[in-house]
């Protein structure tokens, strides 16, 4: 029998230092042996956000850790790996160059391949990770750093359908919070306290909901919150507060969605329709009810990753280093961190927004 190509995946783009060995089952499908994740929430949490030169260090202390966790857990030996995929970007440059120079030097030392990873990719085909799914799909990807529509029509081939024009959905969320009150990273705790609220109390904008088709923008709201914020006195205001955020955001979410359904049929004419949601924002059990229903309105499949697997982790790294690895697309050491690294490089434009990116 073949030997079953062995990839480790490093992901250091911003502030979970993760390393991971993903292989392939008898069936040819990904299978995950080790999956190893340290967030920096401790770090970061009394500057209400993440500081780029602590998460670099910070890296730096755990990489070497992190990643002998992650060759123990998956039973195998650090010479069985057949290949080392790391993060190029897109994110903070500094945390970025601390996983891509460990993953080259091992590559060096091993005498092993080195493989770039676009972290976006990454996302892109988490669900595949877990679920057997066929090419295309439409991909919604919302987490702290990015928000877009994509049709993902197969390995490498992406095409952004829309886009947020300001803010990532997480970074909303995040921002909310810390208005509230709320220790950094606030998403996870708004949902809770939005279960505490009137979710009619506030009326709350919703930026270019009618215009710019699937593109997404959140600044707006987060001025309104900003204005209110100030004048909330009780606790209960504060719930009915995170309660109508969360209610807004399904509901541009709901909206928006429904839009890029159209958008990607227009495009791709696919047979069979699904849509996947992925990010540490698909963790959010209020927008996966939404969006569930719609897709039972609409006939789409849909599918979510596992919790663990939208938030970031290196098992979705080392999948794509799986891919590159079987098509023999390797990189030289010399490859680049990447912060602003987009995976559709034609979508320049952002249609109906006017804006340049
Ligand atoms: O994908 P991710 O782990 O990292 C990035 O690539 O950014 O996403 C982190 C973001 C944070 O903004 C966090 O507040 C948000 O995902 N998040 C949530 C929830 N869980 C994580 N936002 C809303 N509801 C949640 N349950
Ligand atoms: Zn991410």
């Amino acid at each position: 029998m073949n030997k079953k190509p062995l990839i480790l995946g490093i992901e250091t783009s911003c502030d979970e230092t993760a390393a991971s060995i993903v292989s392939e089952n008898e069936w040819g499908e990904p299978k995950i042996l080790s999956n190893i994740v340290s967030s920096q929430v401790d770090v970061h949490k009394e500057f209400g956000g993440v500081v780029p030169e602590l998460a670099a260090r910070s890296h730096l202390e755990k990489i070497d850790l992190i990643v002998k966790k992650a060759i123990e857990e998956s039973g195998k030996k650090i010479e069985d790996v057949d290949a080392i995929a790391s993060t190029a970007g897109p994110g903070l440059v500094v945390c970025l160059s601390v996983g891509l120079s460990f993953a080259k030097a091992l590559s060096v030392s091993l005498d092993k391949p080195f493989i770039s990873v676009n972290h976006l990719e990454g996302h892109a085909l988490s669900p595949k990770l877990n679920t057997k799914l066929n090419f295309p799909y439409l991909l919604l990807l919302i987490s702290g750093g990015h928000s877009q529509f994509l049709s993902v029509e197969n390995f490498g081939k992406y095409k952004r359908l829309g886009t947020t024009i300001d803010d990532a959905l997480g970074e909303a969320f995040d921002k909310t919070a810390k208005l509230l009150g709320i220790d950094f990273p606030g998403g996870p705790q708004i949902e809770i306290l939005a279960k505490k609220g009137n979710p009619n109390k506030f009326d709350l904008p919703k930026p270019i909901i009618n215009k710019g088709g699937c593109n997404l923008s959140f600044a707006g709201l987060k001025t309104a919150i900003l204005r209110i914020s100030k004048k909330i006195k009780t606790q209960k205001d504060k719930f009915d507060l995170a309660a109508s955020f969360q209610k807004t955001i399904e509901e541009i979410l709901y909206k928006k969605t429904k839009i890029a359904f159209e958008e990607f049929e227009k495009k791709l004419k696919p047979k069979k329709k699904v849509f996947v949601v992925a990010g540490g924002v698909a963790s959010n059990k209020k927008i996966r009810s939404i969006l569930t229903n719609l897709c039972k309105e609409e006939n789409y499949e849909n599918i979510f990753p596992p919790i663990e697997l939208c938030g970031d982790n290196a098992a979705m790294i080392a999948l794509v280093g799986l891919e590159k690895f079987k098509q023999k697309k390797f990189d030289s050491l010399d490859f680049p961190t990447l912060p602003r690294w987009q995976l559709d490089e034609d979508a320049k434009f952002l249609k109906g927004a006017g804006v340049k990116i």
